[in-house]
């Protein structure tokens, strides 16, 4: 989809479709120009209590040559002061999905409603942008390329604004691909190569011979159960001189669970165990496009996790690269075993912050269902930034504890840790896992389990993988650059 800002009138600017927002206290007042030439049709819809303007609700209209613009689509925002960015980017999807099942190819949107709002029309396209995403690879039939042009009526520059925006979406839309696509096609030597296909970005992969030089035990315990080499993937942004911030993305291609096996239903969709690594990924994709002067390391420890003949067994204790060892009590507890081993090859950097994304635990999504990934950390200040990103970007994030006391349940009899708590506190024991590996680097751990993934789509993600976490590191990044 092409974007175009144009200081165009609604009445003769050429389009199959024009968008006009309507709130429910503001009505069609702003739109009088348009409906009189409609011999006020908008008006009759809206006393037949057919629309009203309530958050999302649509109703398309032909203005049978009246205007220029063939088609009118009213998209509801609720009430004026109500109005939220998130309510904007939902309104944007709302509006996609329309202009999608009525074959629209070129749209505008009127932009008259945002004076009297405090966003801007761009909040409105994010959504647009990033509802308009099918993934096809794998079917055969050729589909109707989606909306070819999205025009924003209005005399604001808004060009940086929605090169930002582009940006973001690109990155969330090349972390649905990477998810989206199944394990057998998507190896950690596949994620290799998208990392690769990165312009400005230098590419460093640790195979399992220097894994094992270099004392990735951890690490290299999950990957013995399967033939796939696995890959540990270094990306290096150096946009400036300081220390780096470091992302770390768990990128298990496939989660089997290995010896301590996943129940077979619903297993296809642990190719999706490769969320946090695909964040990470897009997110780097969009700060070398928009050349933030930044220093950023990505880290994505790839491998599967296969019940192979030379898997890994319950009971087996495995030294990680920082030294601690780790009685492995269920070998479907691998994430944390990888991002131990990534925390630990990350402290030569002595980065500024560190943080790390993934599907970490089922528990997560029994605590927080799909609405939100779970936070913790050992830094007040870096959390504080994270959650700033969230309310910007809508994916949101809830902080939980990290109490003291959790260390006692990742106590092992023969070991340094355990890797596997049992059920009680599930999330939050993970979390502290890891916390014993990140040491006094500022830190921050996004659990994302429950939401890289949708069955049902959301108002501006199609079902399957939502992208979820490009968006937010990109916004926590951009705000690292504007403050200084
Ligand atoms: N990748 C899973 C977590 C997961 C589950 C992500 C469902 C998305 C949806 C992770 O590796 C895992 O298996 N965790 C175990 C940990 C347990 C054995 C301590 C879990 O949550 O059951
Ligand atoms: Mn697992
Ligand atoms: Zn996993």
């Amino acid at each position: 989809m092409k974007v175009f800002i144009k200081n165009k009138d609604e009445l003769t600017f050429p389009c199959d479709t024009l968008i006009l927002p309507v709130t429910e206290d503001k009505g069609i007042g702003i739109y009088k120009n348009i409906d009189s030439r409609l011999n006020s049709l908008i008006k009759g819809i809206i006393k037949s209590g057919e629309f009203s303007g309530k958050q999302n609700q649509t109703t398309l209209l032909h203005t049978q040559g009246k205007i220029k613009p063939d088609r009118i689509l009213l998209i509801g925002l609720g009430t004026l002061k109500e109005v939220t960015r998130e309510k904007l980017r939902q309104a944007g999807g709302k509006a996609t999905d329309i202009l999608q099942t009525t074959h629209a190819n070129n749209c505008a949107l009127s932009t008259l409603i945002f004076r009297f709002l405090r966003y801007s029309p761009a909040d409105f396209l994010e959504g647009v942008l990033l509802n308009d995403y099918s993934f096809r690879k794998y079917k055969r039939e050729t589909v109707r390329k989606g909306i070819e042009g999205f025009t924003l009526l209005t005399e604001e520059n808004l060009r940086k604004e929605i090169r930002w925006k582009e940006a973001a979406v690109s990155a969330s839309h090349l972390a649905r691909d990477l998810v989206n696509t199944p394990s057998n096609d998507l190896t950690p030597s596949a994620l290799v190569k998208a990392a690769r296909a990165l312009k400005n970005i230098s590419v460093k992969v640790i195979n399992r011979n220097e894994a094992e030089k270099l004392g990735m035990g951890a690490y290299l315990s999950v990957a013995r159960g399967s033939h796939e080499p696995p890959r540990f993937i270094v990306m290096t942004y150096k946009g400036n001189n300081n220390p780096p911030v470091v992302l770390i993305g768990k990128s298990i291609t496939f989660d089997s669970g290995g010896i301590s096996l996943k129940p077979a239903m619903g297993m296809e969709k642990m190719k999706y165990d490769m969320a946090g690594g695909a964040a990470v990924l897009g997110t780097m994709k969009a700060l070398t496009e928009m050349n933030l002067p930044l220093h950023v390391i990505a880290v994505l420890p790839a491998t599967e996790n296969l019940p192979g003949g030379s898997a890994s067994k319950p009971g087996d204790v495995v030294r990680s690269m920082g030294g601690k060892t780790i009685e492995i009590i269920s070998t479907d507890a691998e994430g944390r075993l990888v991002l131990a081993d990534a925390l630990g090859y990350v402290k030569k950097f002595r980065p500024s912050a560190v943080i790390d994304i993934a599907t970490l635990t089922g528990a997560c999504s029994i605590a927080l269902g799909n609405e939100a990934m779970a936070m913790m950390g050992n830094s007040d200040s870096l959390m504080k930034k994270i959650k700033k990103a969230s309310d910007e970007t809508g994916e949101k994030v809830w902080q939980m504890p990290l109490f003291d006391e959790y260390k006692d349940y990742i106590k092992s009899d023969i070991a340094d840790l355990k890797n596997s708590a049992g059920r009680s506190g599930g999330l939050v024991t993970a979390g502290y896992f890891l916390k014993e590996f990140a040491g006094d680097v500022p830190w921050v751990h996004l659990d994302i389990a429950g939401t890289a993934w949708t069955d049902k789509g959301m108002p501006y993600i199609p079902a399957g993988a939502t992208g979820i976490g490009a968006r937010l590191l990109l916004s926590f990044l951009k705000s690292l650059n504007t403050k200084g």
